[in-house]
């Protein structure tokens, strides 16, 4: 990560908030229903609607991954932004699917955007984990280390489905988005955040896939969950989540002195229609002050709150100086919850050409990608050509000295 940089003024020497300032989400255009649905697994339109509130959800194409939809946001929410990607400090990709273990799916997106002055890496508490990660960026900014930072949410969660599964593969499906954060003395921004995690609902829902743990790659987990897909236990995972969403909502709005007749919209992790009924009940507010497109989308983790702010901000439920909350829950299991001050800062020079400076830089950025690794290429072969002549060399000195014996 790049601290203050010498070469790039810092855009406001005095800088001590963090407000959101781009947008942008990205979502695959193959469309999945509960008719669908219906064809695979034992369920209906009927029972999932009511169950849930999902009519629908998108599935990534062939072509289309974690990284690739990832980028698509970020394109979007730098545009809005008015930001070059050079411009970027930090770049975090919250995930539960990414492209590997590692490199990070937020080092290709940074290498495919041409961020090159930022650092990079992906953050893994599950549908939490956007929340976690703006926490990260403005905790950065606020510090004063770094001065702008890319968000990212992104899932390809058709990818490890257990599609046999009636009980998981209705809820889930595949998207991004992304938020661009910048420093600004402006006051306002991400006023508060309260994350938290209880392991000890580590096996209520997860992925098993090979780690630390496996000497050999397993057919099944230690507890008998299938490799690579995702299992969940839905009744305890529904409770903990209304728990948890009237807490630490009501812990983040203490800690920057609000109350909830102050918020003017709750943004929360896409889960169930049901669970948002519910915590409504529990706060004592109406079931329209939480932002709902799960209907569309079906839960899509760490993607699901950029996606529903970017169409918050599209229906007009999000004005300027409104107090927002972020609200998610999920795996590990962790939650989190976050007020944000809406306002964007006018920032002083907005810089001509700015669209065709972006696009200049996606296009440099494959040529950078395509010369750094012909060159190490070249420089591999290279290497591996000399010493085998120093071998050459030495071994026809030893048989020439032996023939001289
Ligand atoms: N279609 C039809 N029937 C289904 C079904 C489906 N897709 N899934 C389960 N059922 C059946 C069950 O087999 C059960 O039948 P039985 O009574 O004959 O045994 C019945 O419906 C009730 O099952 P249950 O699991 O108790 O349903 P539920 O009301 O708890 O709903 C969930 C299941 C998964 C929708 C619900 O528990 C839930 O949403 N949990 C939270 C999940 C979540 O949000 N996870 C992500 C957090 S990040």
């Amino acid at each position: 990560m790049v601290t203050r940089k010498n070469d790039i003024p810092p855009f406001q020497e005095n800088a001590i908030y963090a407000h959101i300032v781009g947008w942008g989400m990205s979502v695959p255009e193959q469309v999945l229903t509960n008719h669908d649905l219906a064809a695979i697994v034992e369920t209906s339109d009927e029972w999932i609607q009511a169950r849930t509130g999902i009519k629908e959800r998108r599935i990534a194409g062939e072509n289309e991954s974690t990284a690739t939809l990832g980028l698509k946001a970020a394109q979007k929410a730098l545009e809005v932004a008015e930001l070059l990607p050079i411009e970027l400090d930090l770049i975090i990709v919250a995930t539960s699917t990414p492209e590997n273990i590692f490199p990070s799916t937020a080092s290709l997106i940074q290498d495919w955007l041409g961020a090159v002055r930022a650092g990079a890496f992906d953050l893994s508490a599950a549908c939490s984990g956007f929340v976690y990660a703006v926490n990260m960026a403005a905790q950065s900014i606020r510090s004063g280390s770094i001065q702008s930072a890319l968000v990212i949410g992104s899932e390809t969660m058709s990818r490890v489905m257990d599609w046999q599964d009636r009980g998981t593969c209705i809820l889930f499906g595949d998207g991004a988005g992304a938020v661009v954060l910048r420093a600004s003395d402006v006051e306002g921004g991400v006023l508060s955040s309260v994350l938290r995690s209880d392991g000890s609902g580590w096996d209520l829902l997860g992925i098993p896939t090979v780690g630390s743990m496996d000497v050999h790659i397993p057919e099944a987990s230690p507890n008998g969950h299938k490799m690579h897909k995702m299992h969940m236990n839905g009744g305890e995972v529904f409770k903990f989540a209304t728990r948890v969403i009237t807490e630490s909502v009501t812990q983040a709005l203490d800690l920057a002195g609000l109350e909830m007749s102050d918020v003017a919209l709750i943004v929360p992790h896409q889960a169930n229609a049901r669970i948002l009924h519910s915590a409504a009940r529990s706060l004592k507010v109406e079931a329209d002050i939480f932002m709902s497109n799960v209907d569309r989308y079906g839960n899509t983790s760490a993607a699901s709150i950029p996606i529903a702010l970017c169409e918050a901000i599209q229906q007009g439920r999000i004005q300027q100086d409104d107090n927002i909350v972020f609200v998610g829950f999920g795996g590990g299991l962790t939650w989190a919850s976050m007020v944000v001050k809406w306002g964007t800062p006018e920032y002083a020079a907005r810089r001509a050409l700015y669209q065709q400076r972006r696009e200049f830089s996606y296009f440099l950025a494959r040529w950078r990608r395509r010369a750094l690794q012909w060159s190490r290429r070249i420089t591999e072969t290279v290497s591996r050509i000399r010493p085998e002549r120093g071998r050459m060399r030495r071994l026809r000195r030893k048989i020439d000295q032996s023939n001289l014996r």
